[in-house]
């Protein structure tokens, strides 16, 4: 069991607060097959045998091809690792996104992640909020959630959890059923949902941050340059052991699709950010753009 510090609850289990996103072992866009399937594979088994036990996936990823390549990198999985996916979208021919929420649909992708992962369960099933592909935005999701909810009764789902949600929707989720984790875009420099961290800190719910590298065009900031070299780490490094150091709820999925950053990933687990670091750290997000991250963000898939 993993201790306090470098944990935290997932459902019913409790994970390593470092886990990994396989988002980027897709072709071009998130859409095919892995380019390199072998080096898919090698990460993937990278990552298990250095202690990660949480991986982020979702069966539109590929479509399907993500899913298999996790099936045959691990299956039978570790009895402590937690796969997490997520469904609300389906992809076009062409690799383009839609929203995939109606009971029909949810059923399939829950069935499609069932088959893909080969399992009779899932461990945890976020539902992507479709409104806006890009950026949360209002509007009530209790149909879809409450579907999801009845598939949890079938016992096909252990766990549920959103995405790309609004902290309304949050709460319509939470009161519908119970919502064991958050995952919204979230790192250094894009801080929207600060006062939701909070809150789902005090309520005991994990935070997942998705883009916590800032996604398709990694972080680029000379203060978060100057603060790794100060204490010889890489800038990676730094972005991520800050979002460890914000909150005790935030759980971690950097994607990669190389070994040496996975490796480089892992360790900021153990960088210890001084006190006097914080406050410039800090003026990384104030700098950018209200609400903006530092670098471009949108990017295909979800
Ligand atoms: N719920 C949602 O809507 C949603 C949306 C997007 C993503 N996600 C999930 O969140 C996970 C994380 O997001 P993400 O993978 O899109 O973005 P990310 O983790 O913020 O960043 C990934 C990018 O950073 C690069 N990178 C990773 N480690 C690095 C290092 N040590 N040094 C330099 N560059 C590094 C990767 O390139 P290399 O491959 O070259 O390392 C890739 O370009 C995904 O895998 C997915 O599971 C969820």
């Amino acid at each position: 069991m993993p201790d306090a510090a470098s944990s935290f609850a997932l459902g019913s289990r409790t994970v390593h607060r470092m886990g990994y996103g396989a988002m980027q072992l897709a072709g071009p866009r998130v859409f095919g097959a892995p380019r390199d399937r072998d080096a898919a594979l090698a990460i993937l088994r990278a990552a298990v045998e250095s202690g990660v036990d949480h991986i982020d996936t979702a069966d539109f990823y590929g479509p399907h091809t993500i899913n298999q390549v996790i099936r045959e990198a691990l299956w039978p999985y570790p009895p402590n690792l937690v796969i997490v996916t997520k469904v609300g979208a389906a992809r076009g021919e062409d690799g383009s996104v839609r929203s995939a929420t109606t009971p029909r649909e949810l059923t399939q992708a829950v069935h499609d992640n069932l088959r893909n992962l080969r399992v009779d369960v899932l461990d945890v099933v976020n539902f992507r909020v479709m409104i806006d592909e890009y950026s949360p935005a209002e509007g009530s999701i209790d149909e879809q959630f409450t579907m999801l909810a009845e598939l949890q009764l079938q016992g096909l789902i252990r766990h549920l959890g959103i995405s790309h949600a609004t902290a309304a929707q949050v709460a319509e989720a939470r009161r519908i059923s119970g919502v064991v984790c958050v995952q919204n875009l979230y790192n250094i420099s894009h801080r929207a949902d600060d006062a939701l961290i909070d809150h789902l800190a005090a309520e005991g719910v994990a935070y997942v941050p998705y883009f916590p590298l800032g996604g398709i065009s990694p972080l680029q900031s000379s203060m978060l340059t100057q603060v790794a070299a100060e204490l010889g780490a890489t800038p990676m490094q730094v972005a991520l052991a800050w979002l460890l150091h914000r909150s005790p709820n935030i759980l971690l999925i950097p994607g990669t699709s190389s070994v040496r950053h996975l490796r480089e990933n892992l360790q900021a687990a153990a960088l210890r950010l001084p006190e006097h670091v914080h406050e410039r750290l800090d003026a990384i997000a104030r700098r950018s753009p209200a609400g903006q991250p530092v670098v471009g963000h949108r990017m295909k898939g979800t």
